[in-house]
């Protein structure tokens, strides 16, 4: 395995245009949706920077900043920006662009965390990330903060599962 990428490698773009089967009564793109792409780009880029399978751990929490309209641009840009072990912290920007105004918005943004897993689903080791542009390096050294409070998270989550789950 290689020991360290830089956040370039798994640089990943998708840009696509806002069309009436993904979009709710007032004519804005579905939140799902918006969800459902996040996690595709987030998915990519883990890939590349990882050249293993990899599954969803965590999201945390998207705050939908504006609207997206039938008929704009919808685009998403995603990196790796930290790595544990076996998971990757993946920093999501989603893009509105107005086609004929040319007015851009940043719509919502999101860190998810993606584990790299062998065939058996087993989390397997990961290389680490080598930052290089200020945001990617602020990105990097605010990480670790952010990765204390899923592990707060998570143990939150066992619990409740474990407190109101199957009967
Ligand atoms: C994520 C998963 C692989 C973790 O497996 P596990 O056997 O619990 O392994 P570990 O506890 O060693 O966790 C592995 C890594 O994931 C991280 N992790 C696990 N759950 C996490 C969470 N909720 N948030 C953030 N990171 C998490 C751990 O911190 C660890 O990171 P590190 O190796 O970099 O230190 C396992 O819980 C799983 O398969 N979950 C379902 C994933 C899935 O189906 N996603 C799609 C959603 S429908």
């Amino acid at each position: 395995m290689q020991e360290s990428k830089y956040c370039k490698e798994s640089f990943v773009v998708k840009t696509s245009i806002v069309l009436p089967p993904d979009t709710n009564s007032y004519g804005t793109l579905f939140g799902g949706k918006l969800m459902a792409y996040i996690d595709d780009v987030a998915a990519i880029s883990a890939m590349r920077h990882a050249r293993k399978s990899v599954v969803t751990a965590s999201t945390d929490s998207v705050d939908f900043l504006h609207p997206i309209h039938e008929g704009d641009a919808v685009c998403l840009e995603a990196f790796v920006t930290f790595t544990g072990r076996t998971s990757m912290e993946v920093f999501v920007k989603v893009m509105a662009e107005n086609l004929l105004s040319g007015v851009s918005n940043v719509c919502a943004m999101s860190f998810l965390t993606m584990v790299a897993v062998e065939e058996d689903g087993k989390p397997t080791p990961v290389p680490t990330v080598i930052p290089e542009s200020e945001e990617e390096k602020s990105l990097y050294n605010s990480a670790k903060d952010r990765a204390e409070i899923r592990k707060k998270r998570r143990i939150d989550s066992e619990n409740r599962a474990n407190t109101y789950g199957i009967k």
